[in-house]
Order: C-alpha cells, then sequence, then structure tokens
C-alpha cells in the first residue's frame, strides 16, 4: 500500500458490529514496526499492554466497577462494545520528568500511534483511538499497573475495517502562510 493511500484512507472506525478476531502475529509486527518513530534523544517513550480477545470481557468488568461505579447501564454497554472487538492496546507513555524532554515524548508518542494505526490500517485492521475521561483515575491506572513515571494515554480498540468509512476531508486552505 502506497504510503499516500495509507494516510488518507485511514480512518477511525467507532462501529464495533461485528464480533471479530485479529491476527496476532500482525499486531505485534506493527507494534515493533512503529517503533520506528522519531524520538528525541532515542528514548522511545511508549509501551503496550495487549489486551486479547479472551481478556476482553474480564478486563471490562474490572475497569467499569471503578469507572462507572452504580452505572450498571453503562458497564454492560462498555462490555458489549469491547467484547465485540479483535482485540485491544493500552497506550502508555514513559515520560521524562524534564519539561523540555517531556513535551518531546508526548509529541514522539502521537507519532508513534500513527505509526501504528496506518501500520495496523495497511494490515487489515481498523483501530479507534480512545481516550475517555477515566485515563486519569488512579485506580484505573492502577489496574494497568501504570508506574509513577507513566502516563495512560488512552486505548486503541482494534476491529475490522468498516465497509464503508466516514470519511471527513480536512480544511488545508488557510494552514500555510509565507513568513
Ligand atoms: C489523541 C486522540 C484521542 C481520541 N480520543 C477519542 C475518543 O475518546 N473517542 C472517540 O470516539 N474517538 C477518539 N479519537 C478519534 C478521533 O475522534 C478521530 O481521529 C477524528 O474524529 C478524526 O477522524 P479519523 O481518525 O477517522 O480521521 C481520538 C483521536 C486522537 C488522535
Amino acid at each position: 500500500m502506497e504510503l499516500q493511500e495509507a494516510i488518507s484512507q485511514r480512518r477511525s472506525v467507532k462501529i464495533f458490529k461485528r464480533d471479530m478476531t485479529i491476527d496476532e502475529d500482525a499486531l505485534y509486527d506493527a507494534i515493533k514496526k512503529a517503533a520506528d518513530a522519531p524520538n528525541h534523544g532515542h528514548r522511545e517513550p511508549w509501551r503496550v499492554i495487549h489486551v486479547a480477545k479472551d481478556r476482553l470481557g474480564n478486563m471490562s468488568k474490572q475497569l467499569t466497577q471503578i469507572a462507572f461505579h452504580d452505572k450498571p447501564k453503562k458497564q454492560e454497554d462498555h462490555y458489549q462494545v469491547v467484547t465485540n472487538l479483535g482485540g485491544m492496546l493500552v497506550l502508555i507513555l514513559k515520560e521524562d520528568p524534564h519539561q523540555l524532554e517531556g513535551l518531546e515524548d508526548h509529541l514522539a508518542f502521537g507519532a508513534y500511534v500513527q505509526n501504528l494505526m496506518l501500520l495496523l490500517h495497511e494490515a487489515g485492521i481498523g483501530t479507534c483511538w480512545k481516550t475517555p475521561p477515566y485515563i486519569f483515575d488512579k485506580e484505573v491506572q492502577a489496574l494497568f499497573n501504570i508506574q509513577e513515571n507513566e502516563r495512560l494515554l488512552g486505548f486503541l480498540y482494534l476491529t475490522d475495517l468498516e465497509d464503508k468509512m466516514n470519511y471527513r476531508p480536512r480544511h488545508t486552505e488557510n494552514i500555510i502562510e509565507k513568513f
């Protein structure tokens, strides 16, 4: 697949209607190849946790018990959605404590995730990066064993590619200015 095609065709898949599985080898290959992302000082400030298909239900129950405590409907909705996925990646930033390096690490992390989403798209795996408010919940962070120098930067839902992608063209008319 051409790079340009992958960039323009990749879209966040938000409909998880089909129960599906994904090829674990293809997934792990993309996770490793995405690490060619630029990162200052070669700190490689990323790691992921793979929640495989057979662990999604268990994870959902533990997560929503914390995030949606006393909200059984939300717990059930989350369970229904995520157990239809082919898996999930927990996205974790290893953040340098210094201001500049920390900023660089955040920026490099975005490059890493874009690489990953493009590589997965090429492998026929659809993705959606999810950043629900509960990523800031200390108990949720503990569930995924997030360390002091780390930040939970969301979840990458893994699914199939929708038949028809919702293509929203970007507004590129005014993004270039001459100095
Ligand atoms: C850092 C980041 C966080 C996101 N968080 C969410 C989210 O919490 N829920 C969601 O449905 N989509 C989320 N998205 C997906 C965006 O909504 C999506 O990228 C945007 O609508 C553009 O669509 P596209 O990815 O199909 O081009 C996130 C994307 C990024 C880059």
